[in-house]
């Protein structure tokens, strides 16, 4: 399921992006239709009849400030643009609206259908840009880049517009151009295609941790200095091996921070990897890159799983369950958790008066194919017009906005029996397979049973194991998941909230 990347830069100097952008693995990336950069000079949407787009700054002060109108104005055109395309790209689609279109919310302008669109101002003040947030970006059909130049721009256009500040580190340059070019950059290779060797976006420095180890390429001697003589044998595993070690030695000599951070993970993957189906959650939450190693003891770990905000706990004591506890700060407001063991529970409740609580069993999915399932049933991905549907249908646990964030975020699944919604499933923000449910008219056909094989061939294809957790006393998805073969962890799970 590859898509392609609309990148759109809102610059004075336009040329200076679109030249930057086109050569080498990014021209080549255009041409091949995988990344497309639409460059706005903002100049164009002046109304001043001298072109201008700056003036001086209220209360006095050095240099120009860009002004409101022509930013805003440049932004609302290419907005438009996009949900142009967008509608035009569904009705090509033929794509089934199962709800009144809403009318556009406020705020969210043109767009009845998909993401409102991010918009980046690029900025020494933002966020510090990492190869998590260009992973994470790269999940976007769209973004939309605001260069700001002079002292910067009129803070009330910025406060109606940008998503997000970002900052390409802590130094200042002249303009948001080349920061915006690095972060295009950074995310379009992320962008499936882009690179010719799918695999180099993965295994390169950062993804696992690590930086690159060091790479030799013909003389076998140059300057009297021979190739490493392991890279000479043949022998792929000692090749491998070496390589880890080289990765790991250079990592702990030049960043240490960020060795550190690896040997979290490393130690906490080994723990959990003690009894692997009872903490696949907390395996998975780390192997996909969205979870934080906050403690990795000998008897017990802590997560930060930073798409549900869950803070994930196994401990094989009592007293290490308190010092993982005392780790997490009580003054945050909406705390979740998800913990392995009761005596965390209680804890939990006696520490940060939380009580409320689902008992969990887990369920997962080892093998590598996926199960087979009754044919007979076409699974659609889900569309903003379906979230009242299943928000109807599916409220027990979850709020409104969760369902349409899940669907927004392209996880969620449906079959749909006489032009309606009759069943769906997705895929929980911390990765697990849930929110299963068939509507009664539709039970008993099989529904649910390949809504689940579907998803779990999905999830199969990104290279995850696929798990689910299953509310104690719910025979029925019990009895399911045991059709489709995953294999129930002998420890509980307690959420939290
Ligand atoms: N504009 C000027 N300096 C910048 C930086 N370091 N990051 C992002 N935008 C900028």
């Amino acid at each position: 399921m590859s898509h392609k990347m609309h990148f759109h830069v809102l610059t004075l100097f336009p040329e200076m992006v679109a030249q930057g952008l086109s050569e080498s693995i990014l021209g080549r990336a255009a041409k091949k239709g995988c990344i497309e950069l639409e460059t706005v000079n903002i100049r164009d949407y002046t109304e001043n009849k001298h072109r201008k787009v700056d003036d001086y700054p209220y209360g006095g002060g050095a240099g120009m400030l860009m002004q409101a109108q022509p930013v805003y104005d440049a932004c609302m055109a290419v907005k438009e643009r996009i949900a142009e395309r967008r509608r035009g790209m569904r009705e090509a689609a033929g794509t089934k609206e199962h709800a009144q279109p809403r009318p556009a919310a406020e705020g969210q302008d043109t767009f009845s259908a998909g993401n409102p669109v991010r918009v980046i101002y690029v900025t020494p003040q933002g966020e510090i840009f990492s190869q998590r947030m260009a992973q994470e970006l790269a999940q976007e059909e769209d973004l939309i880049f605001l260069c700001g130049h002079y002292e910067g721009i009129d803070e009330r256009v910025l406060e109606e517009i940008v998503t997000d500040h970002v900052s390409i580190g802590d130094y200042v340059l002249t303009g948001g151009e080349l920061p915006a070019m690095v972060m295009i950059d950074a995310v379009s290779r992320m962008v499936p295609g882009v690179l010719k060797n799918e695999e180099s976006a993965q295994t390169e420095s950062f993804q696992d941790g690590l930086l690159e180890y060091p790479q030799y390429t013909r003389p076998e001697v140059w300057h009297g200095i021979p190739v490493p003589s392991v890279l000479l044998s043949g022998d792929h595993a000692k090749v491998e091996q070496w390589r880890l070690e080289q990765s790991r030695e250079r990592t702990r000599t030049r960043r240490p921070g960020l060795y550190e951070a690896y040997s979290r993970k490393d130690r906490a993957l080994g723990w959990l990897s003690k009894d692997r189906l009872s903490h696949m959650d907390m395996l998975e939450v780390i192997r996909r890159g969205q979870a934080e190693v906050i403690r990795a003891e000998e008897s017990g770990v802590l997560l930060y799983d930073r798409p549900s905000g869950a803070w994930m706990i196994s401990a094989s004591d009592e007293d290490m369950g308190e010092r993982l506890l005392s780790e997490i700060p009580r003054e945050e407001k909406n705390l979740l958790f998800a913990v392995h063991q009761s005596f965390l529970r209680d804890s939990i409740a006696r520490r940060f008066h939380r009580t409320l609580v689902n008992e969990c069993f887990q369920a997962v999915y080892t093998r590598k194919l996926p199960p087979s399932c009754p044919d007979g049933f076409a699974v659609r991905p889900l569309t903003e017009g379906d979230a009242d549907a299943v928000y109807a249908a599916y409220h027990a646990v979850h709020s409104r906005e969760y369902v349409r964030e899940r669907i927004a975020a392209g996880a969620m699944f449906g079959i749909d029996a006489d032009g309606r919604l009759a069943a769906f499933a997705g895929m929980h923000d911390e990765g697990s397979m849930g929110m299963l449910e068939v509507l009664p008219d539709h039970r008993r056909k099989g529904m649910g049973e390949t809504l689940e094989a579907w998803l779990i061939a999905w999830m199969l294809e990104k290279g995850w194991v696929p798990f689910c957790q299953i509310f104690d006393g719910n025979a029925p998805s019990l009895a399911l998941q045991k059709k489709l073969g995953l294999k129930l962890a002998s420890g509980k799970l307690y959420w939290i909230s």
